[in-house]
């Protein structure tokens, strides 16, 4: 194994801002010094993860996770700190010494060839679309009403003939493992290579960053032997549970959603009618992965399927899976049109954007299914409809949403209101857990004792002022405030670590804490560290500060002595006198400082 020194380790830090990274993932809004978005690592409706462009930190104030920018990456991408800081490298070009481990970098040359080999391919398939011989591809094209832009955008193509693609490769100098490896071309029996994409119109996959990991190619006849499409196996560099078709373009959409639509036809047709924020699943079901994906651009997710295909029960698993990752889940409800290209073409993208706005969320689609089953003109499925809906609306645990609901329905199906919000209630109550909620004992930890949120914000201050005003601050806060004085543990660690440090810059402090290995401590200080205290005067802050320790001591100090005096029968004369005069003194002293 490699170490990685730690010049490189601070070198790949600073390549790599933490508000570009994590915007890879989460869309982040700036508010004041900081920048605020929805967490990824918990389910959350509002934002309260937050990261600071200044101090390079984030913090989640909903479950607590926070660090650097590495810290963000192995706990994004579910990898070592190692492989994090290893993944940064590659993002900011910064070579690494190169790993003993030879299958591990065997695996890399490889996969690194197998992109070339796609971003070559694409260029050749999407040149070969105007030439003179691709007629057949430009008439379809035509006919499908894609325009230039569009082929451009999606870098549309035309695959040849026989080994035509073959035969490039190997003028641009791949090697025929490199080539094979992508499924781009195949080795028959006879040991021929021959493409496995011939005279179809190419759609290259590209992942989130935009490189080409896979091929989709449609037949440009209606020869009912041969599959609509084709597609690129997975290898290596693709998983189509991992990807969405078009999310590199969708994630610099600044829509506040994202349309997911089945066929490749589909998000491009859209996206020429103003749609960027498209994606097409890779001819399979949602997967989790997906919806997790999804999740990091986006709140709300638009499921467009097509009219006739995806059954109904596709559609509430794709529902399901979308909600479980903490997405607005709505599905859009078509008339009129087979999928969305026919129906954007057929009635123009405004009518299309009202479908969008107009979607319905899981629970409307349940119900919605349900009155299907039922004749709502005979009274007694009626009662049985009213009944299902109960169920369907119990489970909806917000009781705001849940009222929405209630009127909603009672409007659409001319059921009345009372009715549906007398059987909720009777379905939402509970004997049992109403009891166990009443009689749930508040149970405190017993070695923890309780510290008041301002002792805590008050020790976080200094510790804020140490890492970012080192210069000013560090002199007036040794001199004054003591290790011993810290309630909090965390605190008093930290205050040890920079006061035991021989470093004197901001920078360094806070490379030094960021290596501290405690997902506690890591956590404690990023909250420190995005958090604006407000502070005007540094002097003045600390001034404060320290006024706040000392009259604290003053205090402590009058209580014992008050407590001793009380108890005088075992003390001397003189010491009575001293006590009394001490205590006489604190008295002054805090009376001055009111
Ligand atoms: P058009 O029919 O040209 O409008 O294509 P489309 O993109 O709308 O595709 P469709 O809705 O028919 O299918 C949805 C997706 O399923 C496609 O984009 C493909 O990913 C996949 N798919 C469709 N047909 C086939 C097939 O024959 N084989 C394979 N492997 N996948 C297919
Ligand atoms: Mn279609």
């Amino acid at each position: 194994m490699v170490q990685y020194t730690d010049e490189l380790k601070e070198e790949i830090r600073s390549a790599n801002d933490i508000v570009d990274v994590i915007s890879q993932y989460v869309s982040l809004k700036r508010s004041g010094r900081n920048f605020f978005g929805l967490c990824p690592f918990h389910k959350e409706k509002s934002p309260s993860f937050s990261v600071s462009a200044d101090r390079q930190y984030f913090h989640c104030f909903g479950c607590h996770k926070g660090g650097d920018v590495f810290t963000f990456v192995s706990e994004i991408e579910k990898v070592s700190f190692k492989e994090a800081l290893e993944l940064l490298a590659e993002r900011a070009k910064i070579p690494l010494p190169v790993s003993e481990n030879a299958e591990f970098n065997k695996t890399q040359y490889l996969k690194d060839k197998m992109y070339k080999v796609n971003a070559e391919t694409t260029l050749f398939y999407h040149e070969r679309l105007y030439k003179p011989l691709a007629k057949i591809a430009q008439d379809y094209v035509k006919q499908r009403k894609l325009d230039n832009n569009t082929l451009k955008a999606f870098k549309i193509g035309y695959s040849g003939e026989y080994n035509e693609l073959y035969k490039y490769l190997k003028s641009k100098g791949f090697k025929d493992e490199e080539i094979l490896s992508t499924g781009l071309v195949n080795k028959n029996d006879r040991g021929e290579y021959i493409d496995r994409f011939r005279k179809r119109l190419m759609f290259p996959i590209m992942d989130v960053s935009g490189r080409v990991i896979a091929f989709g190619g449609r037949k440009l006849d209606n020869n009912e032997k041969v599959a609509k499409y084709i597609n690129s196996n997975e290898n290596l560099v693709y998983s189509k549970k991992k990807n969405l078709f078009a999310l590199n373009l969708a994630k610099q959409s600044d829509s506040k959603n994202i349309i997911l639509v089945e066929g490749y036809m589909d998000a491009i047709s859209l996206y020429q009618r103003g749609f960027n924020n498209v994606v097409a699943s890779l001819g399979t079901a949602l997967t989790e992965e997906q919806g997790r994906l999804l999740r990091r651009y986006c709140e709300q997710v638009i499921l467009s399927y097509d009219s006739d295909g995806a059954g109904q029960e596709a559609i509430m698993r794709g529902l399901t899976i979308l909600e479980d990752q903490g997405c607005d889940a709505r599905v859009l409800q078509m008339d009129g049109a087979k999928d969305p290209d026919e129906y954007v073409i057929k009635y123009g993208s405004g009518r299309f954007k009202l479908l969008v706005e107009n979607a319905i969320s899981l629970v409307e689609f349940k119900i919605k299914m349900l009155k299907n089953k039922y004749n709502l003109e005979n009274s007694n499925d009626k009662i049985r409809f009213l009944k299902e809906i109960t169920k369907i609306l119990s489970s909806v645990e917000n009781k705001i949403e849940r009222e929405i609901y209630i009127d909603k329905i009672a409007e659409q199906y001319n059921i009345s209101k009372e009715a549906i919000y007398a059987e909720v209630n009777k379905a939402t109550y509970n004997p049992k857990t109403a009891e166990k909620a009443l009689i749930k004992p508040v149970v405190k930890k017993e070695k923890e004792v309780e510290i008041s949120p301002a002792i805590i914000k008050r020790e976080n201050m200094i510790i804020y002022l140490l890492i970012n005003n080192f210069r000013e601050s560090y002199e007036n806060i040794v001199t004054n405030i003591f290790a011993d004085d810290f309630k909090l543990e965390s605190n008093k660690l930290l205050f040890e670590t920079i006061l035991n440090s021989e470093v004197e810059e901001s920078d360094k402090i806070l490379q030094l804490i960021s290596n501290i290995e405690d997902p506690e401590i890591q956590s404690h200080v990023s909250e420190i560290l995005v958090t604006d205290y407000e502070i005007n005067s540094v002097n003045k802050c600390i001034e404060d500060l320290v006024n706040t320790y000392n009259k604290e001591r003053l205090t402590n100090r009058k209580m014992e002595i008050i407590q001793l005096l009380e108890n005088s029968s075992s003390l001397s004369k003189e010491n009575i006198s001293e006590l009394e005069k001490e205590l006489n003194d604190i008295i002054i002293e805090l009376a001055k400082r009111k």
